[in-house]
């Protein structure tokens, strides 16, 4: 895959299964679902939802569910992120999250992060959203 350039047919199943994650929030404190889907190097996708806590901040975004699965299972490099947020349709990931996708963007390229907005899909890259960052290369 080119850096910056997700395949039609990819971008397509990544946003379908950051809405079909959707079902999976765990929400009873802010009833607003989130499903967010990652794209991996090889092509794999890997989907996650918020789960909330009662203790509230040991709540954890949908967008870093799904980068800490796909993580886990060994994969190391996001190409793509879709958000879908149907009581706000087309919000962004919080800056934690958005550090938390920083860690394994591509090497080449920046991360696409595909939000499905109220008027369709909004693309944006990541270096838009935490210019300036901080990240393991700065460690090397
Ligand atoms: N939330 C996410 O899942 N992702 C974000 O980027 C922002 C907020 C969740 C956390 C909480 O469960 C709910 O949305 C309301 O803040």
């Amino acid at each position: 895959m080119e850096p910056d350039r997700v395949d039609t047919n990819l971008r397509e199943a990544l946003i379908e299964a950051a809405r079909n994650a959707v079902e999976g929030a765990y929400v009873p404190y802010s009833s607003f679902p989130v499903g967010a889907a990652v794209l991996t190097a090889d092509g794999s996708i890997v989907a996650g939802a918020n789960i909330e806590n009662a203790s509230y901040g040991l709540t954890v975004c949908g967008e870093r569910v799904a980068v800490f699965t796909a993580a886990a299972a060994g994969h190391r490099e996001i190409q793509a992120v879709a958000i879908s947020t149907p009581r706000h349709p087309g919000a962004t990931p919080c800056g934690a999250c958005r550090q938390v996708l920083n860690e394994f963007k591509p090497a080449q390229g920046d991360l696409v992060v595909l939000l499905d907005g109220s008027d369709g899909i909004v693309e944006l890259r990541l270096g838009d959203l935490l210019p300036m960052s901080f990240g393991p290369r700065d460690l090397d």
